[in-house]
């Protein structure tokens, strides 16, 4: 029996996850005001009647009646049991799943073992490795040099079916450990063997810098003559394929390709604070540019970008470099990848696109053009924007009326996904310069109702005030707790109120002392930019207009809450302590602006 989870870890699970993100992962969702929306998954639909709510953490599809949390969209989602569920979604923030009273071992326990034999195996093959001449040979040839071999843990998986079973899999629980950890396989007669042979051998590390997977490259041209096909023993099987180039762990409990990169430690290890990111096809990639300088690439693991990934990306660095080979397969993955960050575009995010030349990836240019001229190619990569545009009209006459319609029908549903914010009214603007047609606003009528409450505006007040507070560290000391502005469901506000905390806390901090304490934070460059914008500015007009903003966030933070009851009694389920909060709310309207 596994112990029971308590009740306390359950909410800080549903704290910690964002139901959004749990729900994009597996369902695409568009913006609609404050919800995000999407086909129902759970039943069959063909207009959007599923909404999940942020601000409450919770899915409702009016169609067929499915709700619940994170956890239950899991459950229902993916069929799973609860326990199963909330060890997912425990995984899936870094949060391990305490058990009260189970005789059971934690998984936590489980998994340390795991991590452990998958880091005895990237030994085992490092320490292969200066054993094969055939190896170390291609090495050479590849161009690595002994430092790169070291940092990214290079090793040699040898020939022969039993190398890694042999130096590892002494017992039986050893057996059962390296196959969950995915390094043997098994054929129909339960024979088990190496998964990983003749290759030379890539760790995957996880955030941490632990070993939780591999890829593997064969290093021959020709087929591996004695080799059979992946999952069988040769003797029974005549020649098939050589395998695949490369061969990457299965999924396993620690490894989910969609969530993973490659070299993302070696980029943080190398990088404390990073202003941009670079995203390349391939290992050889990813270490070629390491080697040559750059430490700023990462690789997903033969898949294509996923959402998960974009987040990663934009929390490792502001700036993220999509690069991409310039044929047709290379354009096709840059747009999958510009879909899956365009939710996560908030303002003070960009990702930028760059095509390569025809026959080159990333190892071959900087090894022909060297660090400055790859750098050089960066510096030039095309903004989304540009390559948005560029891509949905190259095959429409803009200069006709029809033309400009289609576009603007491609761009509108694509530009709805962009959160609100600075960049999605620009990208709206641009659209409506190039078509002469309105973008976000006409597309869908949520987004209209947007217009009448200001969210655009609600955004840029939480920029301002985070602004005008760097400027003016002292006026934290005025500000009243409880934080009012807290309750208005906008990203920023809680960075702002960690702002306000700090200044509090170190009466006399100055501006720039103030923005240092971020500096290995991935909001830095964001709070640079926006110190930057108050250098010029009176201090007595500043000070009122953060005490301004404040409290016209308080404002808007109480029509939400306001409109969001309303909208509630209208569905006749408000309990009675939510009636009484809207009487009031409806009776005290807006509350005056306080300034200090
Ligand atoms: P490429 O085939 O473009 O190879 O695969 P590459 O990166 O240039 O490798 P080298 O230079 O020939 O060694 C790009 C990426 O796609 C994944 C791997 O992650 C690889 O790095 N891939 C490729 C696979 O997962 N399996 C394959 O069989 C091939
Ligand atoms: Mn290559």
């Amino acid at each position: 029996m596994r112990g029971r989870i308590p009740d306390s870890f359950i909410d800080e699970l549903l704290a910690r996850v964002d139901i959004v993100d749990v729900i994009e992962r597996r369902v695409p969702l568009k913006k609609a005001g404050r919800e995000w929306t999407a086909c129902c998954p759970f039943h069959n639909e063909r207009t959007p009647s599923f909404y999940v709510s942020p601000a409450k953490q919770f899915f409702h599809c009016f169609g067929c009646g499915a709700h619940g949390s994170a956890v239950k969209f899991l459950m229902d989602y993916e069929r799973l049991e609860f326990p199963d569920a909330v060890e997912e979604l425990a995984q899936s923030v870094g949060l391990t799943v305490p058990r009260e009273g189970g005789d059971d071992r934690a998984p936590r326990e489980d998994k340390t073992d795991l991590y452990a034999m998958l880091d005895a195996a990237a030994r085992w093959y490092e320490n292969e490795l200066p054993k094969s001449a055939e190896a170390k040979a291609y090495c050479k040839k590849r161009g690595l040099d002994a430092q790169t071999i070291e940092r990214f843990r290079i090793g040699w998986a040898p020939a022969g079916f039993d190398g890694v079973i042999k130096a590892l899999g002494g017992s039986d629980k050893r057996m059962h450990l390296l196959n969950e950890a995915g390094m043997v396989a098994s054929n129909e007669r339960g024979n088990r063997y190496d998964r990983f042979r003749e290759r030379l051998m890539f760790p995957i590390l996880d955030r941490r810098g632990r070993v939780i997977a591999f890829g593997g490259r064969i290093i021959s041209s020709a087929p591996p003559a004695r080799e059979g096909q992946e999952a069988d023993i040769p003797a029974r099987t005549p020649q098939k394929e050589p395998g695949p180039k490369y061969l990457n762990s299965p999924e396993t409990p620690l490894f989910h390709k969609g969530r993973e990169l490659f070299a993302l430690w070696q980029v943080k290890q190398a990088n404390p604070s990073l202003a941009r990111i670079v995203v390349v096809e391939g290992y050889m990639d990813v270490i070629a540019m390491h080697q040559a300088g750059l430490p700023i690439a990462v690789a997903t693991l033969g898949t294509a970008t996923t959402p998960e990934h974009t987040e990663v990306l934009f929390r490792a660095a502001p700036d993220v470099v999509f690069c991409f080979d310039g044929d047709r397969a290379g354009r096709a993955a840059a747009w999958k990848a510009l879909e899956s960050a365009l939710p996560r575009l908030r303002d003070g995010r960009q990702a930028y696109f760059l095509f390569l030349p025809d026959g080159e990836d990333p190892d071959t240019l900087i090894r022909k053009e060297g660090k400055d001229g790859f750098e050089k190619r960066l510096k030039e990569a095309m903004p989304l924007s540009a390559y948005f545009f560029g891509e949905l009209a190259h095959d429409v006459d803009t200069a006709s009326l029809d033309g400009r319609a289609r576009l603007a029908e491609r761009a509108r549903p694509l530009i709805a996904r962009l959160p609100d914010g600075a960049f999605r009214d620009l990208m709206a603007q641009e659209l409506e310069k190039r078509t002469g047609a309105r973008a976000v606003l006409d597309a869908d009528p949520s987004a209209r109702r947007a217009v009448q409450r200001p969210i655009v505006v609600q955004r840029s007040l939480v920029r301002s005030a985070i602004a005008l507070l760097l400027a003016q560290p002292g006026v934290a000391d005025q500000v009243e707790r409880p934080y009012g502005f807290l309750r208005m469901d906008k990203p920023g506000v809680e960075l702002l109120a960690e702002l306000i905390d700090l200044a509090r806390s170190r009466p006399g901090i100055n501006p720039a002392m103030l923005v240092e304490h971020f500096a290995e934070r991935p909001e830095y460059p964001a709070l640079q930019k926006l110190m930057a914008a108050m250098v010029v500015g009176e201090p007595e007009t500043q000070r009122a207009e953060f005490f301004d903003a404040l409290a016209r966030m308080e404002e808007q933070a109480i029509v939400q809450r306001r409109d969001w009851l309303t909208a509630k009694s209208r569905e006749g389920t408000l309990d009675s302590a939510e009636k009484a909060e809207l009487r009031e709310l409806l009776a005290a309207r807006v509350a005056p602006v306080k300034v200090p």
